[in-house]
């Protein structure tokens, strides 16, 4: 990313502290990076150290300022005390947490075992609780105000067949947003969510489109936009969300899925593919009916 791909002034993130879980990759990895443009210093975390320590050499390498890589399986309470306490030791409270970190495959769900679910859900649905509570836990101890954003899935509104231990896990999560950002809001904690459409990503493609490249995630015909989003609008919207001047904006979940979701909830979607010629008949077949109709009435 370049400044120019940032809707922010220089440094509007400036004296931030955020941890990304999961940025060393995809889209956590594209928050981090705009966060850390923007002046914020970002800690993220992950199971694989490596894959956290190359992602923040190259983005410390193209940006300078701090990323700190801590490797931390967010399924293990004790794991994220420890990263916490290694957080705050090294320059005091995060003012922001992103959980973004997940785990998801694609499914029959009569195939899933106990095992499955809760290897989706422990990661999901309890990492991110876990993570939560240690950071607001300290957060209220200290008296300080910070900002939280889930990123979840459009599954959370409408379903998820086929993924269904992802959206039941992110529908929680959901509803953790919307009750924190009433009970903590006193407190000067804030809870946001983004639901993002598809987002090419290794990890994700691996996941749900097995086999296929980076760049033919299904079928976007389907899609209002037809395309997948850019990282960069996701990175955006985030800096958006985590940045002092949204502190009013508590208890949301935005999506970001150039309408998808919207589209499959009418039963006429479809339609946008028509032509001319296809409105024209579809028109006259309807007026021919109503004329019909009409010379039948007797009132
Ligand atoms: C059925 C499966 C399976 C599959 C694994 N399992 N894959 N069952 N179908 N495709 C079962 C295994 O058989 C095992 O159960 C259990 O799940 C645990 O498997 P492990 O491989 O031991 O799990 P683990 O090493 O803990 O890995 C967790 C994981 C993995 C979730 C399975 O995919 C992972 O680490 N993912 C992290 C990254 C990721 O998923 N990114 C995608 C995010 S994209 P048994 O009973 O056999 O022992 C995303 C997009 C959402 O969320 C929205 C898009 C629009
Ligand atoms: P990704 O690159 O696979 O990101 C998932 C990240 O989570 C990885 O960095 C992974 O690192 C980390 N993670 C998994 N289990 C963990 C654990 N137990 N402890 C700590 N970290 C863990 O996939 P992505 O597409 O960027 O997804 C990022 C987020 O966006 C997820 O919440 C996903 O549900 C959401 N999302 C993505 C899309 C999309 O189209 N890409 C759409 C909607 C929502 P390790 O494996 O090293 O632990």
């Amino acid at each position: 990313m370049t400044p120019d791909d940032l809707m922010f002034k220089p440094g509007a993130m400036a004296g931030q502290r955020i941890l990304i879980t999961g940025g060393g990759t995809g889209l956590g990895k594209a928050m981090a990076e705009a966060l850390l443009m923007l002046g914020a210093d970002i800690y993220i975390c992950g199971r694989r150290g490596g894959v956290l320590k190359a992602a923040a050499a190259e983005l410390m390498g193209a940006h300078g300022g701090k990323v700190a890589p801590i490797a931390c399986d967010i399924r293990v309470p004790e794991a994220i005390h420890d990263m916490c306490d290694q957080i705050w030791a090294d320059g005091g409270a995060l003012t922001g947490l992103i959980n973004n970190a997940a785990g998801n495959f694609i499914s029959r769900t009569e195939d899933l075992s106990p095992r499955a679910f809760d290897a989706i859900a422990n990661i999901v649905f309890r990492g991110s609780f876990f993570v939560t509570l240690d950071c607001g836990k300290r957060w209220i101890a200290e008296g300080k105000s910070a900002a939280v954003l889930s990123i979840l899935t459009t599954w959370v509104w409408n379903g998820g067949p086929f993924t269904v231990p992802s959206a039941m896990s992110k529908a929680g999560l959901n509803v953790m947003t919307q009750s924190l950002a009433v009970e903590w809001a006193p407190k000067g904690i804030r809870f946001n969510a983004i639901a993002p459409g598809p987002f090419y990503t290794e990890g994700m493609t691996a996941r749900l489109n097995p086999g296929a490249d980076q760049s033919s995630y299904g079928d976007m015909k389907a899609n209002p936009m037809g395309r997948a989003g850019d990282l960069r609008e996701l990175a955006n919207m985030a800096v958006w969300l985590m940045h002092p001047f949204s502190t009013y904006v508590n208890g949301q979940t935005i999506a970001i899925d150039g309408g998808a979701w919207n589209a499959g909830g009418g039963s006429f979607a479809a339609l946008r593919d028509w032509d001319d010629a296809q409105w024209t008949k579809a028109r006259e077949m309807i007026r021919g009916a109503n004329d019909k109709d009409r010379a039948q009435r007797t009132v």
